[in-house]
């Protein structure tokens, strides 16, 4: 795309949030890799150096040397290592901070978008969040921090400290059901928007993958910025194929010299 044509479709967007009344922000792994977390499915990706079968909630249960293998895998992949939200996740967290946001869906794990100031109260995470594990026999809840001892000083399988009944990240695996009452309001909050903007997802993974569909049926315009084609590419109204970090910015500016150039 030539610098001028991508510069139009900026001011396009720009103009779509300044006039919209409810912007409904949609994020995937791919808003991250410039944080330094590959994402899934690009060469390099998770899936493309692990198994996703690997990964199914009855294997984790299933098996010792399942759980082993997987608490391996993400203290090797950076379970604690520092992680920043990088100039995407800012860019989001200021349109909120302009009145320009209803709420961000993510299927990312990461908490990047609250580590960059989105309030906690307008981020569902669909697919839960890495800050946490959760007890399968008592359901308690612990911070992962409280974990990271266990793991780093040997301990191979954490278990829960109140029961030592077997702890799983929680997040949601292969296999397991979402949360349902988080899919249902971020579903609500596609229905009701009229502005909703993919960034970063392949858009590959159902029902997340639903979700530019539902706000597109209600009559909201869809904006694609993804550094790849997605199946709603047809469906949308705006595509820009670029990096978020480079891109997301650029729009926020835009949109701030209209609303500032707009009647009060
Ligand atoms: N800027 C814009 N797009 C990017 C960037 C970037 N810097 N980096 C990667 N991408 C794009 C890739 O081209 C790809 O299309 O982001 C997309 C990421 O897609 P996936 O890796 O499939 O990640 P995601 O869509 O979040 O996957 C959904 O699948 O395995 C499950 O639970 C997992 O939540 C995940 C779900
Ligand atoms: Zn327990």
């Amino acid at each position: 795309m030539t610098e001028k044509g991508l510069t139009e479709k900026i001011a396009l967007v720009a103009s779509m949030i300044a006039r919209a009344e409810r912007i409904v922000v949609f994020t995937g792994a791919g808003i991250s890799t410039e944080s330094g977390i590959p994402d899934f499915r690009s060469p390099g990706g998770i899936w493309t150096r692990f198994d996703p079968d690997d990964f199914t909630i009855q294997k984790f249960i299933a098996s010792d040397e399942t759980r082993r293998k997987q608490w391996k895998i993400l203290v090797e992949e950076g379970l604690f290592r520092n992680i920043e939200p990088n100039r995407a996740h800012r860019a989001i967290a200021e349109l909120e901070q302009m009145g320009r946001l209803d709420c961000i869906i993510t299927q990312n794990i990461d908490d990047l978008h609250q580590k960059a100031g989105s309030s906690q109260d307008r981020v569902y995470e669909l697919h839960g969040n890495m800050q946490w594990a959760k007890c399968l026999d008592c359901s308690s809840l612990f911070a992962m921090e409280a974990i990271r001892e266990q793991l780093l000083n040997g301990k191979e399988i954490p278990l829960c400290k109140r029961c030592h009944g077997m702890l799983k990240p929680n997040v949601v695996f292969f296999g397991e059901q979402l949360p349902l009452n988080t899919i249902e309001a971020a579903t609500c909050h596609a229905e009701s928007c009229d502005l909703f903007i993919v960034v970063g997802s392949s858009l590959a993974v159902q029902p997340a993958s639903f979700m530019p569909g539902y706000a597109k049926a209600a009559g909201a315009s869809l904006v694609i910025v993804n550094m790849s084609p997605t199946p709603c590419d047809r469906l949308a109204d705006v595509v820009i194929t670029e990096m978020a970090g480079k891109i997301m910015p650029r729009i926020v500016t835009e949109t701030k010299k209209l609303l500032k150039n707009l009647p009060c």
